[in-house]
């Protein structure tokens, strides 16, 4: 193979002169590399330049700095037809006139391709969808998550290198969206193609990808794998928006290798043997995260971290009961999983209830401010 990277983005730049004559930066500088086989996704909220970095991909917008590789050639401005690249777009309007066979048909048909391999091109796809048999029917002969798998054989159909999706489940109920979500992850497994998926939806992100570009106006703030995302945050807006977090203002008071004290005025207290991360300096102003399932409601106070306060709300979700907890007036959110049933509303937290929180030392982060 002529490079370990599907796609590669290299300090790439796009710039849009809005209607209001304004200037901007829809990606901005933006560098990362997809490996061969990788289900890789770009995750963030809407407008954070996600479909503009795929179309850049793509061929259908071309950078204003930086370049776009494919399998590491320079893609300058090759047409999108001449990359080995297929797409499936954000809103995935089938041709409603024309059967699911015709539809998929069609990109080969434009080509010139003969009827027999047509034939067999269009059969092994809907095979890989899992379609088979349902290619006289039109698209409004099927439900939502089948025209859905027609769009996904539409670009399937011509063995694309790489697969580019652009919030492809977006339309679908959630039930469906997350059928579809284990089958699109099966079906790229299966065919060993390279992914690149577009979502605002960390769920959704978490559950398929290898590893995840999470992107805030235009900026890449972390890429990883799903577990170093959610574990290790590299900055305040990653912990917030991939789950949730509780953070405190504090101060290291002292730093060694592997360990720190945080003071945090807040609950006027020391957090104690914090791991640390590289580039903290002793004095230095941080966020304290953690988790809320992290955090863990105990009935005595303990050595290490622990905080005395009281319950002042608490909500059942089914899975989790999450409750909320005032420490010298700050809010500390806890999820505690219900592993047992039970129907007693006595036998959860009741409001002003004194609770013991301790926030054991490998559950606390330290964030760099800024
Ligand atoms: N052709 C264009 N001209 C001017 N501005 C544009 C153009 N296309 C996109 N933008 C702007 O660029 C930014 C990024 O848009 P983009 O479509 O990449 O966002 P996105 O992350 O895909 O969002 P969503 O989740 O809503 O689809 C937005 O602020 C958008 O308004
Ligand atoms: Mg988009």
């Amino acid at each position: 193979m002529a490079s370990e990277f599907a796609v590669e983005l290299r300090d790439v730049v796009k710039k849009f002169i809005t209607p209001e004559g304004n200037e901007l930066n829809a990606v901005d500088h933006v560098t990362m590399q997809i490996k061969n086989g990788e289900f890789f996704s770009m995750l963030g909220s809407s407008g954070c330049g996600k479909t503009t970095s795929l179309r850049m991909i793509a061929g259908f917008e071309w950078p204003t700095e930086g370049e776009v590789y494919i399998e590491g050639k320079p893609m300058g401005h090759t047409p999108p037809f001449q990359r080995k690249v297929n797409t499936v777009f954000q809103s995935y309007a089938l041709f409603q006139h024309m059967t699911v066979f015709q539809n998929i048909a069609f990109g080969l048909e434009m080509e010139g391709a003969d009827k027999n391999e047509i034939e067999k091109r269009v059969k092994r796809a809907l095979e890989m969808v899992q379609l088979t048999g349902m290619e006289r029917r039109k698209p409004k002969q099927l439900s939502g998550g089948q025209q859905q798998r027609v769009a996904v054989a539409r670009a399937l159909v011509k063995v694309p290198d790489v697969l580019l999706l652009d919030e492809p489940l977006g339309a679908l109920d959630l039930k469906l969206r997350k059928e579809m979500q284990l089958e699109l992850k099966a079906l790229q497994q299966q065919l060993g193609i390279t992914f690149v998926y577009v979502t605002h939806d960390q769920e959704e992100a978490m559950t398929m990808s290898d590893r995840i570009a999470v992107m805030s106006k235009g900026k890449v703030q972390q890429m990883g794998t799903p577990v170093e995302i959610y574990e290790r945050p590299a900055n305040r807006f990653v912990a917030d928006f991939i789950g949730e977090s509780n953070f405190l203002e504090g101060t290291i008071k002292s730093l060694s290798k592997e360990e720190a004290v945080v003071f945090v005025p807040q609950l006027n207290a020391e957090l104690t043997g914090i791991p640390v991360s590289d580039g903290l300096v002793n004095g230095e102003e941080v966020t304290v995260s953690i988790r809320p399932e992290k955090v863990h409601i105990s009935d005595k106070v303990l050595d290490v971290n622990s905080f005395t306060g009281r319950v002042t709300n608490t909500v059942y979700i089914g899975t989790d009961t999450h409750v909320f907890v005032d420490l010298m007036g700050k809010q500390i959110k806890v999820f505690e999983q219900n592993r047992i049933s039970r129907l007693d509303p006595g036998s959860f937290y009741s409001i002003g209830q004194e609770v013991i929180l301790v926030m054991w030392p490998d559950n606390v982060l330290v964030l760099k401010k800024g």
